[in-house]
């Protein structure tokens, strides 16, 4: 949530900090800004309320020269989103100009307490008491810029990712995080900030990952990089080589990042299983699992926790766990699970999953765990990132960079791991037998190729999609393995499309929410030929019997619901355990066509950001 993006160097740095916001516009687009110190010292900041395109029009007749200089996307968290209340904030002296990710908890307190000193504000905002603050403290104490931030972050709560400029002081950017992602990019002479690594790729593959409660001072023409701890202990700057290559967060000629990713599934699922899935031995090789396979094998029971689709793809793993390897797997939303004082036992393994590895909730979680003396996996697909340097061990998933707001690659690699762990595990514990260990191993490794054939036939699924740009309501159904996937759905076409759509496990439609069919309800069955079949033909019996418009999501030669449902899509065949990894590309391919049908902007949809970094 809110990106946030740096420069000092030789080169104008107007047109890399547009550049940057624009990759990191997926975090949050209610408004957007940059602060720039010209040649003469002088401090500007120029601000609007809307998408980072508004930003550009608004500064066309504006001095935009400088090489140093700071940029935000924000999505909401105090304050309306407007002009005044999007970043950068001005310090009151005008001295001071700051950016920031994250929620300054204890605002409130320092606001009262900065009033009561002269202080007066024009936002709403956090942000802007934080750089109050850094300003109070920098003329109480007539320290340094970077001393200052230091000493006023000390007595701040909550979560940031910040970075500060000042007036006359044109060679100094010091920045800072705590529970929000940042990063460094180190090139020749000139230094980049990022909240991900795709503002920087361009320039530079040297990063480095700034750490909890770290800041960093970044002078012009200096290589000496300062970071210290909150705890005033100096850190030596750990560079690291990004792998991104700058064509992975670009559209390549599709017209939005999310088809671009729906597409890349296949790709991405092989760079995924790439040299885990050995497809000659027939053998799933996971360094994560084996190292710690002492942990799983003696483990009481599994927990996994994760938010949204990651939540989906863990109770696809519950699935999974419990069925080949026989360990209780518990499944559960992590802001519930943090909140709720959950009973967490050593020997018990919890597994994060998380496509940004930021979720604030996700971390919450894993902390939790970890100080219940649990052993911490971790599943996700930003390299770096929190969920990494949290865990004691885990998975990338290495899907490449996800910039669609709505999750599709991220959710089928994170079943193909939670797979490939199931696998392995059910292999070391004893619990597969080997020739159903090898045929699945064998099966995974053809996952791409059959989501290939599905995709070939996405325009039969534009066509169904305009038939249901009328819907106001959607039901998506599905049992076992694919009851995970009719909530994946759901969630898909409601956040891309603003149409409200409920996922439920088929059988429980009777419960309940059968009493919304009508002739105007379209239902999606997840309904492909495994062992329940009959009863979920059944399911579709009912909901016909009642009017409801069926699209059945089924296999490849299914005459029999063809018969009855208003449109089939077929998925190619292939095992129970692995068809949720077919299924939801129809499922995502029709949220995409109906919410482009219906003219929403499926990359950036309304209200929400990629990576939730704050409750
Ligand atoms: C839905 C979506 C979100 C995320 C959720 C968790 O399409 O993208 O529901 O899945 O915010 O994010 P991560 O996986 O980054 O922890």
């Amino acid at each position: 949530m809110c990106g946030i993006v740096g420069y000092i160097g030789n080169r104008e740095a107007y047109p890399i900090l547009i550049k940057g916001l624009h990759r990191l516009e997926y975090r949050g687009y209610d408004s957007a800004g940059i602060a720039l110190i010209d040649s003469e010292s002088n401090l500007h900041v120029y601000k609007t309320k809307g998408k980072v395109a508004n930003l550009e029009q608004y500064c066309k007749d504006k001095n935009i020269s400088g090489t140093i200089g700071i940029a935000h996307t924000r999505w909401a968290t105090h304050g309306e989103p407007n002009d005044v209340n999007a970043h950068p904030h001005y310090s009151q002296s005008e001295n001071l100009a700051l950016i920031h990710n994250g929620i300054i908890e204890n605002y409130l307190p320092l606001r009262q307490m900065l009033e009561k000193n002269g202080f007066t504000f024009v936002s709403q905002t956090d942000t802007e008491v934080l750089v109050q603050f850094i300003e109070y403290v920098r003329s109480k104490s007539q320290c340094s810029l970077y001393e200052a931030v230091h000493q006023a972050l000390s007595q701040v709560v909550g979560a940031y990712a910040i970075g500060v400029l000042e007036k006359g002081n044109a060679d100094v950017l010091v920045a800072a995080r705590k529970g929000s992602p940042l990063i460094v990019g180190v090139g020749e002479q000139e230094y980049f900030l990022g909240s991900d690594a795709s503002p920087i790729v361009e320039y530079t593959k040297n990063v480095i990952y700034l750490g909890e409660e770290e800041i960093v001072e970044i002078k012009r023409g200096s290589s000496d990089i300062l970071i210290k701890n909150l705890s005033n202990v100096k850190l030596k700057p750990q560079i690291q080589k990004i792998q991104m290559d700058l064509s992975e967060i670009e559209k390549g000629g599709f017209e939005h990042f999310m088809l671009k990713e729906i597409f890349e599934q296949p790709k991405s699922l092989e760079m995924c299983m790439n040299g885990r899935v050995q497809t000659e031995m027939q053998e799933i090789i996971l360094s994560g699992i084996r190292d710690n396979i002492a942990k799983f094998r003696n483990a009481r029971r599994i927990l996994i926790t994760a938010c949204g689709t990651s939540w989906h793809a863990a109770l696809i793993g519950k699935y999974l766990i419990e069925y080949y390897c026989k360990i209780p797997v518990e499944v559960e939303v992590a802001s519930e699970f943090r909140y709720r004082n959950p009973v967490v036992f050593e020997d018990d393994v919890l597994i994060a999953i998380s496509q940004s590895g930021e979720t604030a909730d996700t971390l919450a979680a894993i902390e939790l765990a970890k100080a219940n003396g649990a052993f911490i996996y971790g599943i996700c697909n930003a390299v770096g990132s929190s969920v990494a340097r949290l865990t004691h061990s885990g998975t990338y998933t290495h899907a490449g960079p996800e910039i669609g707001v709505a999750s599709t690659k991220a959710f089928t690699t994170q079943v193909a791991v939670l797979t490939m762990i199931t696998l392995l595990l059910g292999k070391e514990l004893g619990t597969i037998d080997d020739s159903t260990y090898k045929h699945l191993v064998t099966s995974l490794s053809e996952v791409s190729k059959k989501i290939e054939k599905i995709l070939s036939k996405a325009d039969k699924i534009e066509q169904i999609s305009k038939v249901f740009t009328y819907a106001r309501n959607f039901m998506y159904l599905g049992r076992g393995y694919n009851y995970p996937v009719a909530l994946e759905g759901a969630l898909k076409l409601k956040e891309i499309s603003y149409i409200h759509a409920e996922g439920y496990p088929a059988a429980e439609m009777k419960h309940g929410p059968i009493a919304l069919v009508d002739e105007e309800m379209p239902i999606v069955v997840v309904a492909p030929k495994f062992k329940i079949y009959d009863k979920i033909v059944s399911n579709i019996e009912e909901l016909k019997a009642r009017k409801g418009k069926i699209i059945a999501i089924v296999t490849e030669g299914d005459t029999n619901i063809a018969n009855i449902a208003d449109y089939v899509i077929e998925i190619p065949s292939t095992e129970e355990c692995l068809s949720p990894l077919l299924t939801v590309i129809p499922l995502q391919l029709l949220s995409y066509y109906i919410a482009t049908a219906k003219g929403r902007n499926v990359d950036q949809p309304r209200n929400l950001a990629k990576s939730v970094t704050v409750e």
